[in-house]
């Protein structure tokens, strides 16, 4: 493996440990037996929630984990006062997961914001 992979990895590690120390109830997992089979998740700050990385390990889809996921990131969401959040789903998947979402409860919501980014140096 390369040594970029490497870089990324940590950074990832740090960003995600910063995620958890600021809010600890922000990431969501499912464990069998000590190994993490799913997360979701949260990023939530007074006036707005999202959700994002609903993902379940391959072999234990089908089993519901998805909805127990989400149920528990409904909870800390409404839990803090929201009546309401996003997901977001990749342009490439809305074909497959719209139906999954709405199935969920879930009502497309203004189809016409486009996400810009900046690199911050
Ligand atoms: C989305 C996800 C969490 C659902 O997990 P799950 O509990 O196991 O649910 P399943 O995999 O049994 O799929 C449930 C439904 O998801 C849909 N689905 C999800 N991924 C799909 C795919 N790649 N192709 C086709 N259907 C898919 C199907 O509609 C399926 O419907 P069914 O119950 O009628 O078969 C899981 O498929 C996953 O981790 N996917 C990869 C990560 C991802 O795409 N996350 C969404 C981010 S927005």
């Amino acid at each position: 493996m390369s040594q970029n992979f490497f870089v990324r990895i940590q950074i990832l590690w740090e960003e995600l440990s910063r995620k958890i120390q600021r809010d600890p109830e922000s990431i969501v997992v499912a464990e069998d037996q000590e190994r993490i089979v799913g997360n979701i998740y949260i990023v939530e700050d007074g006036w707005t929630a999202m959700v994002f990385r609903l993902a379940v390990v391959e072999e234990y889809r089908g089993r519901d984990i998805d909805r127990m996921l989400g149920a528990k990131a409904e909870e800390i969401i409404k839990g803090r006062g929201h009546r309401s959040y996003v997901i977001f789903v990749n342009e490439n998947k809305v074909d497959i997961l719209g139906h999954y979402y709405k199935r969920l409860g879930f009502e497309k919501f203004d189809g016409k914001h486009q996400l810009f980014r900046k690199e911050l140096r």
